[in-house]
């Protein structure tokens, strides 16, 4: 081979190496790289037949826009206010479990970046710091997602001590009775790490997760997590503490009522990133049912697929006040660390910003369910042609 082919192959070699990110989707190579086996399977998985996982995305593909033009777009606020915290974009952090796993720093690393962008993150029952270490990361807004475990005065005293560090809301988690079946966890005899603990229980003697015959962490749910949570328990919950709670994991109208009968402060529209029931609807397809449900009543939110600025604004247009991201953070984590989860909250702000630019909204209020249009209006449309 000629030497200038040698240099030829190392640049573009070396180049492609360094290639720049340009969008949130890009940081799953990187990690799966990047990271064991056992971990990537983990974070990237769904349920099954993981039908739920690919519609989440191809869900968002389906709806269009319908953009509006000749609208001074100069000026874009995109600021908002969630359960009465103002924040800069209506895009917040989903709660993810065993963060450490990805980067030595991992639940630190994404409250600093979530409050350097100044949003929200929820932090997870399960994260590998506990409620006061993160609040230890400096000033931010957090909520506090709520795993029931069988034994109430654990959940009690995790509560308080999410109270006492400072977080403002409970979100709880309500589509885990059991584990959904995720087989390459099941494969890989998934379970947490020895040098890491669930923090959060470290005192409590739960913090380990045994290895077992299938998915460690199917078997710590099934030792210890409270599968006859019921709606009574809502109730309960509101009577040990004043935080204001968002129920996690609705997705038809008759939950949404039921949620609000039971003093829920909010909804978040989840399937738990396709990681719990295969073939339940992609969430932006069950949004809307909840929203008219919701009557306005409280705030709606949804996860699950948002990756891009497009996503962000079709969630709104059908009446989301604000979506969270859940593997986006984790893939970026293992990548760069704090600086990866910044770059994503950076990359969706722009493209969200630009989204309501050419769509010619320049605040968040002026984002209708005009601007978009859905596959059964289109067919509709089409069929009166
Ligand atoms: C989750 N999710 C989750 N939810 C929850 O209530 N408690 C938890 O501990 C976790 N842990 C967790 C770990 C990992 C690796 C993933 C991918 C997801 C669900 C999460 O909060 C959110 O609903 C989804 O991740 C949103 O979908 P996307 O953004 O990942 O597509």
């Amino acid at each position: 081979m000629s030497s200038l082919r040698v240099l030829f192959l190392v640049i573009v070699s070396g180049s492609a190496a360094n290639m720049e990110i340009t969008n949130v989707s890009e940081y799953e190579a990187i990690a799966k790289q990047k990271l064991p086996k056992m971990v990537y399977d983990y974070y990237a998985s769904g349920a099954e037949d993981q039908w739920t996982l690919k519609e989440n995305r191809e869900a968002f593909s389906r709806i269009l826009f319908r953009p509006r033009i000749l609208i001074d777009v100069s000026k874009i606020d995109m600021t908002t206010t969630v359960l009465g915290f103002k924040i800069s974009m209506p895009i917040m952090i989903a709660p993810t479990a065993m963060q450490k796993m990805a980067h030595p720093e991992g639940e630190y690393a994404t409250a600093r970046a979530a409050s350097a962008a100044n949003t929200i993150m929820t932090l997870s029952s399960w994260a590998t710091s506990s409620v006061e270490e993160v609040a230890s990361t400096g000033p931010g807004i957090r909520f506090f997602q709520l795993y029931v475990y069988k034994d109430r005065n654990v959940v009690e005293q995790l509560v308080r001590r999410a109270e006492r560090a400072g977080f403002k809301a409970i979100a709880l988690t309500v589509d885990t009775p059991r584990l959904g079946r995720r087989e390459a966890d099941i494969k890989n005899r998934f379970t947490l790490p020895p040098f890491l603990t669930l923090k959060n229980f470290e005192g409590l003697d739960l913090g380990k997760m045994d290895k077992a015959d299938d998915s460690g962490l199917a078997s710590y749910v099934a030792g210890q997590i409270d599968r006859s949570l019921s709606w009574r328990d809502v109730k309960w919950l509101q009577s040990i503490t004043t935080l204001p709670i968002l129920v996690k994991g609705v997705i038809t109208a008759e939950d949404t009522r039921l949620s609000i009968q039971n003093g829920a402060a909010g909804i978040i529209v989840s399937n738990h990133g396709a990681r719990q029931l295969d073939y339940a609807p992609a969430t932006i397809t069950a949004l809307e049912e909840v929203v008219k449900a919701a009557q306005g009543r409280v705030p709606v939110f949804l996860d699950g697929g948002v990756r891009r600025g497009t996503d962000v604004f079709k969630a709104l247009a059908l009446g989301a006040s604000g979506i969270f991201i859940g593997r986006p953070v984790v893939f970026a984590l293992a990548s760069e660390g704090e600086a990866g989860v910044r770059k994503v909250l950076q990359m969706l702000r722009d493209e969200f910003e630009l989204t309501m630019a050419l769509s010619g909204c320049t605040s968040l209020s002026k984002i209708t369910r005009n601007h978009i249009v859905t596959p059964s209006e289109l067919n509709h449309s089409i069929s009166r042609l």
